[in-house]
């Protein structure tokens, strides 16, 4: 059996988007390094799941709704009561999120405005939320779950994209202004994980193309990677993991590829 350092005993970490895939793997990793998990996700029935596996409170919040830190805060114990809503917590995860692929022209600015507020507007109103307690307590991480697309774009995808990139300006301004209170911040930025996601467009593409799963993989999405294969949402965990243990206090304001040489071109 693998051993694990529990050097995270103590800490409280948030995970939005937890229910599944990325967001998952990582309130596991983060809970056998010893924090305590707050799953939180648009699909309660899953953050029960996880939550339970883990040990840890399972919160069900859409993140694209106004009032979405007061849910937050009234379903985790131990978070101070007031109109300015405020978090203990020491670790946050930004994970969730969504896709959606259409041309500009024909691209629904209902769409383009929820991907922001769920990817760049609640990441901002969490880590706004948590930063006092960090600050307080001299010790915070936030580990944003960026994408390739936090820096590079591609055709078709203009809100997702939009909004990795300004989660990557917003992460350097908390890495800028944490890191005087032990806060660091940093970006994660993974190319096509196998979460059911991307298995589902696996399959969606092999028919639209005529080909076999196999091919759309390295075919079509690894086509600009040197690596031809999917990264396990295990491996995005392993760093995150690793951004917020002890060896992990001077990575700061930086984005970090695992993305099989995807953006080395
Ligand atoms: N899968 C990939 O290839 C890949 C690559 C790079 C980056 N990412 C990023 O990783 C993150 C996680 O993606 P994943 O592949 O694990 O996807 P996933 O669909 O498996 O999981 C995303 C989770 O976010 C939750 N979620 C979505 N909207 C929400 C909302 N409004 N409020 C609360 N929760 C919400 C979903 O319910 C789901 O459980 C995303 O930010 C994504 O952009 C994924």
């Amino acid at each position: 059996m693998r051993s694990v350092e529990r050097d995270l005993a103590g800490r409280t970490a948030l995970v939005t988007g937890a229910g599944s895939g990325i967001g998952r793997a990582c309130a596991r990793r983060l809970a056998e390094a010893g924090a305590h998990v707050i799953v939180a996700d648009l699909r309660g029935d899953a953050a029960e799941k996880v939550a339970a596996e883990v040990g840890g409170i399972a919160v069900a919040v859409d993140l694209a709704e106004p009032g979405f830190l007061e849910g937050i805060r009234d379903q985790v114990p131990g978070t101070p009561a007031g109109e300015d809503v405020r978090l203990s917590v020491d670790i946050i995860v930004n994970n969730a999120g969504f896709q959606h692929v259409a041309p500009i022209e024909e691209f629904p600015p209902e769409v383009f405005a929820k991907i922001l507020r769920v990817m760049v507007e609640a990441p901002f109103k969490l880590v706004r939320a948590a930063m006092p307690y960090m600050k307080e307590g001299g010790w915070g991480r936030v580990v944003n779950i960026s994408s390739v697309h936090g820096m590079r774009a591609s055709p078709y995808k203009a809100a997702y994209v939009t909004a990795k990139h300004a989660l990557e300006g917003l992460s350097k301004v908390i890495a800028l202004e944490g890191g005087a209170y032990g806060v660091t911040s940093t970006c994660v930025c993974p190319a096509y994980v196998r979460t059911p996601l991307v298995e589902n467009q696996i399959v969606a593409q092999a028919e639209t193309h005529g080909i076999e799963p196999d091919e759309v993989v390295e075919r079509i999405m690894l086509q600009p990677a040197a690596i031809k294969r999917l990264i396990e949402p295990d491996e995005v965990a392993e760093m995150v993991a690793y951004l917020c243990a002890p060896q992990g206090s001077f990575i700061t304001g930086v984005s970090i590829p695992i993305d099989g040489g995807w953006s080395a071109r």
